[in-house]
């Protein structure tokens, strides 16, 4: 009978899955997991327990929360599989590439996540002295 449990441990697992993602509380996730992509994510009923669709705003897409990775949060596109993608605090800002592209990223201090933003047309982004912050040149 021993043999026998990790194939039944498999088929619950199985059955909750098919029985529509019981999930608790109020997690959420991007669907398939993926990052980035959607603006649909999949918000947790804590009374029904099923996940439902819920929506992003409008240009913006479903990431894991860094600072809550049973919840998720909306976001720019392309913050996700950057290196820059991280927990950060505060007004905090670093250049993509400092001096020779105006990409930057900024702390999002509410979320803990840098997200994508630039300098105006012509400028090149330069950390600041003690590296914390960026200014346009
Ligand atoms: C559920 O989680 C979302 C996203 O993390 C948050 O904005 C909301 O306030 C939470 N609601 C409750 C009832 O905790
Ligand atoms: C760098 O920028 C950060 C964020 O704006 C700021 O808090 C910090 O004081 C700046 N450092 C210097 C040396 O200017």
């Amino acid at each position: 009978m021993v043999a026998f449990a990790p194939a039944l441990v498999a088929l619950a697992a199985l059955a909750s899955i098919a029985a529509g993602q019981q999930c608790t509380g109020n997690t959420s996730k991007c669907p398939n997991g993926i990052d980035g992509v959607s603006q649909t994510y999949l918000q947790c009923n804590s009374w029904t327990r099923q996940f439902q669709p819920a929506s992003c705003p409008t240009g913006q897409v479903c990431f894991v929360n860094p600072t809550r990775p049973s919840t998720v949060m909306c976001g720019l596109p392309g913050t996700g599989t950057l290196p820059a993608q991280g927990k950060c605090t505060d007004n905090t800002a670093k250049c993509a590439s400092p001096g020779t592209s105006g990409v930057f990223y900024q702390c999002e201090s509410w979320a803990g996540l840098f997200v994508q933003t630039k300098c105006p047309a012509g400028l090149f982004c330069h950390n600041n002295a003690s590296n914390t912050g960026v200014f346009c040149a």
